[in-house]
């Protein structure tokens, strides 16, 4: 008896709140204070713009991690206004994940606090495997421990779930040959130019497409900022750039690519056009500041995809 899937993704990883300021015209000296009126507090997080941006894009998506208790519900009405399920959205013990950007017109700093972000591993191995059980495709937005890879990805393989891991920028993670299984296991690994250096010792696409070749990756691709993206498809690299754009922030392109990647994979579309999706979501992710406010809608999707390519 096979039971239809209750979601089309379902994004485990880390949720942050984004406090942005921006509009300085200098940077402080320590002790001093500069006051800006350009201030918004958004939702953040590889794991929030990825379910956000899968689900603007009209599919059935939930998220699952951990906030404070105090950002609960503000979390959760965030979530419900983009269409995000949010029965996998726990309360962990502390304050949520949380980050500081400051900007002026030619800088930006940001100061992190984790927070219960660190409890993500308990949770997807526990409470949280259930409802990763419910969806066609899991996508982890984190650096997935080998204990929790070996306890969550066995069950989803076994249940037919395809995956996809966005590790993001993690030197020491990359580095560790304890994940080696972990990313041969991962069925789509979405590393970008800078993650997949560290990944096989060289800045050339070519060269990362041979050593993932060589260390059993299953489909291996990676991200080139403005110049698009790559894949393997059989044994030739395919490339594709972005839809042209003014980018004013890539904060979040990374993220938006992956939902418009997936969004692809759930049609069981082609490496290029996978790419070419990824590339669309992205680009536009960049038109305004902050990671969700320029994600394109399915119709915006189309018609940028028929001028486009
Ligand atoms: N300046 C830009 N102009 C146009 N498109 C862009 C730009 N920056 C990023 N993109 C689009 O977004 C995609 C992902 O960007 P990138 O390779 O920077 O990912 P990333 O480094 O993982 O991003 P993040 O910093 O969000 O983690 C690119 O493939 C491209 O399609
Ligand atoms: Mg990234």
């Amino acid at each position: 008896m096979s039971i239809r899937p209750r979601y089309d993704v379902a994004v485990v990883g880390e949720i942050y709140v984004d406090h942005v300021f921006s509009g300085f015209p200098v940077w402080p000296q320590p002790g001093e204070e500069v006051v800006t009126d350009a201030y918004v507090r958004e939702m953040g997080g590889g794991a929030a713009a990825t379910a956000c941006g899968l689900a603007k894009l009209g599919r059935a998506v939930t998220l699952v991690g951990l906030v404070g208790s105090d950002d609960h519900d503000w979390f959760a009405r965030g979530l419900a206004r983009y269409g995000v399920a949010v029965d996998g959205l726990a309360i962990g013990d502390g304050a949520t994940g949380t980050t500081i950007s400051v900007s002026t017109a030619d800088d930006r700093s940001f100061f992190t606090h984790v927070g219960v972000n660190r409890q993500v591993g308990a949770l997807a191995t526990g409470a949280g495997l259930a409802i990763l059980a419910q969806a066609r495709h899991v996508h982890f937005a984190m650096p997935l421990a080998r204990d929790v890879a070996d306890a969550v990805l066995p069950p989803l393989a076994a249940a037919g779930i395809r995956t996809s891991l966005d590790m993001g920028y993690q030197p020491a993670w990359l580095a560790d040959p304890a994940n080696l299984p972990t990313l041969r296991a991962i069925d789509h690994l979405m590393p970008n130019e800078k993650e997949a250096e560290l990944l096989c010792g060289h800045a050339d696409p070519v060269a990362y497409f041979v050593h993932a070749t060589a260390i059993g990756l299953r489909h291996p691709m990676l991200k080139l900022g403005a110049r698009g993206a790559a894949a393997l498809e059989g044994d030739r690299i395919v490339t594709t750039a972005p839809p042209a754009v003014i980018a004013v922030d890539a904060t979040g392109a990374g993220d938006a690519f992956d939902a418009g990647f997936i969004d692809a994979l759930l049609d069981d579309a082609s490496p290029l056009q996978r790419l070419q999706r990824g590339c669309i979501t992205g680009a536009l992710s960049t038109r305004r500041p902050g990671a969700l406010a320029a994600i394109p809608d399915r119709n915006e999707l189309r018609s940028i995809h028929d001028r486009t390519y």
